[in-house]
């Protein structure tokens, strides 16, 4: 299969531009500036992205790739410090702008030259979106400057014999006008591209290439209804069909129908489908506990207790499957990083193991296209676009103390808040949103007499990477509505309010 490398300098859009040519249905992979030149060579990419990053390429530990990479063949494009980047390994110039005026940060009306492939078919002017302090001086011999703004008149850089491009703009982001067309051009015109990834046929590949890496061996998966774990079952369940096995563990703390929508689900499915009803044990150990760190830990550890004992239950097994996906392996690389993400990402799983290998079918796969493979694998819309939800449920969603009660009226909320949201128009359309319950009671009036109820908090945010959040404007009709409802439908509550905090400085959980 044809293959992008793109060359990651630590931009902040280094994910962004790898789900760009994918989403044209090329297929790439992100890997450090300094991946050595043989393995540049032995990945045989169709073409090579240099990020942005957030170096200067003057200053003498900026990073920089194996200069044999342009000895290669293989077109290169470089997006802003990849662009100055390639000038100056080139023999051009680049210079700190010394006035604000060079400067160019956010939307710039950028003019193209239209007889540059990389710009063929957009049209003369759009507005494409900057972000540098440093611009190309001197444009390097055998390049011509292809594209100008009123501050720079080297926004983009062309070599059509070499195939080197360099643009000092960001394509991938939305706010470039026509940035997907660049980079279509980038992949189609110039790299000779055929449109060969889709998910149809990452499914037959991963299918085949787990029934060679498994053989008869059998597998063992912690389902938990989520849409990583739940793709991953799917894919595996058509590899080695009964020779996997999917634990799933009802700790109680899932929303309204949610564990048996996953077992109707995954039950019909040729694989050995385990549901374990761990709810008392864990509403046990959480009886009295009220901070928070402290029900997170204890669920956690009491998840990986039910998991072990299932997985000797049954006797075990050879591999471990894990839903981890592309964003994951990315971080990884990046140091720091990486032990909180895998941490989350194995979600509690037992750190050794007497398994025989892990199998992360869906590591090279960003979250859309986890998605996309899901459909494809024809598992239901609603299990597929699903929201995200945390590993320990509605225990972090019950303020303090949880219980049994606590519980039935938070999931009978939620239930009618997600439900109003779902009948909503294409408007309205949160990033995650849900019903907490607060551990305030207050007095209302209901019919004639008093009340002594709790208030639920309606909590909905618009994010794109969860780790800021802002409160979704939603429309006060539809918050009349769900407020009434849950009044009169739910017992036990007398007061519903909603949430106005963005993040930070709040979480989306409540703890
Ligand atoms: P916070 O509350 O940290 O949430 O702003 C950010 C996103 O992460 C989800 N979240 C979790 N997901 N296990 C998970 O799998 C967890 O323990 C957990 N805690 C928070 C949260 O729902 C939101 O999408």
């Amino acid at each position: 299969m044809q293959k992008i490398l793109i060359l990651d300098f630590g931009g902040q859009y280094d994910q962004l531009i790898a789900r760009r040519v994918r989403e044209l249905r090329v297929y790439c992979e992100v890997h450090p500036h300094d991946m050595p030149i043989e393995a540049i060579r032995a990945f045989d990419p169709l073409g090579i992205i240099f990020t942005g990053g957030p170096g200067s390429v003057y200053l003498p530990d900026s990073p920089k790739p194996d200069p044999a990479v342009f000895s290669l063949g293989v077109p290169v494009l470089g997006i802003c410090y990849g662009c100055q980047l390639m000038a100056q390994m080139l023999g051009g110039e680049v210079t700190a702008a010394q006035d604000a005026s060079a400067r160019e940060y956010g939307r710039t009306v950028t003019r193209f030259d239209p007889t540059c492939p990389l710009f063929r078919g957009i049209g003369e002017k759009s507005v494409t979106w900057m972000s540098h302090g440093d611009y190309l001086s001197k444009v390097p011999a055998g390049f011509y400057p292809a594209a100008r703004s009123a501050a720079c008149p080297t926004a983009a850089i062309c070599d059509g014999e070499r195939r080197f491009y360099g643009v000092q703009f960001h394509p991938e982001v939305d706010h470039t006008e026509r940035g997907r067309e660049i980079l279509h051009n980038f992949l189609y015109r110039i790299c000779g591209a055929r449109s060969e990834w889709t998910m149809a046929d990452f499914r037959t590949r991963t299918v085949k290439a787990l029934r060679e890496e498994i053989g008869d061996g059998r597998a063992l998966l912690a389902l938990s209804g989520g849409v990583d774990s739940s793709v991953a079952a799917a894919l595996l369940s058509e590899s080695i069909g009964e020779r996997l096995t999917c634990v799933f563990v009802d700790h109680g703390l899932m929303r309204k129908g949610e564990a048996d929508e996953v077992e109707a689900v995954f039950s019909k499915r040729r694989l050995n489908f385990i549901r374990v009803d761990a709810k008392e044990r864990f509403l046990t150990r959480l009886a009295g506990v009220s901070d928070p760190e402290t029900k997170r830990k204890i669920i956690g550890e009491e998840f990986v207790r039910v998991f072990e004992e299932e997985a000797r239950r049954i006797g075990g097994a050879d591999f471990l499957v894990q839903g981890t996906i592309y964003p994951d392996v990315i971080e990884s690389g990046k140091g720091e990083a990486a032990v909180i993400k895998s941490h989350h990402n194995v979600g509690g799983l037992p750190e050794h193991t007497d398994f025989r290998g892990i199998v992360e079918p869906l590591r090279l796969l960003f979250k859309d296209e986890v998605r996309q493979l899901g459909r494809e694998l024809s598992l239901p819309e609603a299990l597929v676009s699903r929201q995200p939800f945390p590993g320990p449920g509605l225990a972090i969603r019950v303020i303090g103390e949880v219980t049994e009660e606590k519980l039935a009226i938070l999931r009978e909320a939620d239930a009618i808040f997600r439900e109003e949201i779902g009948r909503a128009g294409p408007e309205v359309k949160p990033s995650q949103y849900f019903a907490a319950l607060t551990n305030v009671r207050s007095v209302g009036v209901m019919g004639d007499g008093r009340s002594y109820d709790y208030a639920i908090a309606l909590r909905s945010v618009k994010t794109g990477d969860f780790m800021t959040a802002e409160f979704s404007r939603l429309p006060w009709e539809l918050l009349d509505r769900v407020s009434v409802r849950i009044v009169n439908e739910v017992r036990g509550v007398n007061r519903v309010f909603y949430d106005i905090t963005s993040k930070p400085p709040a979480t989306v959980e409540y703890e």
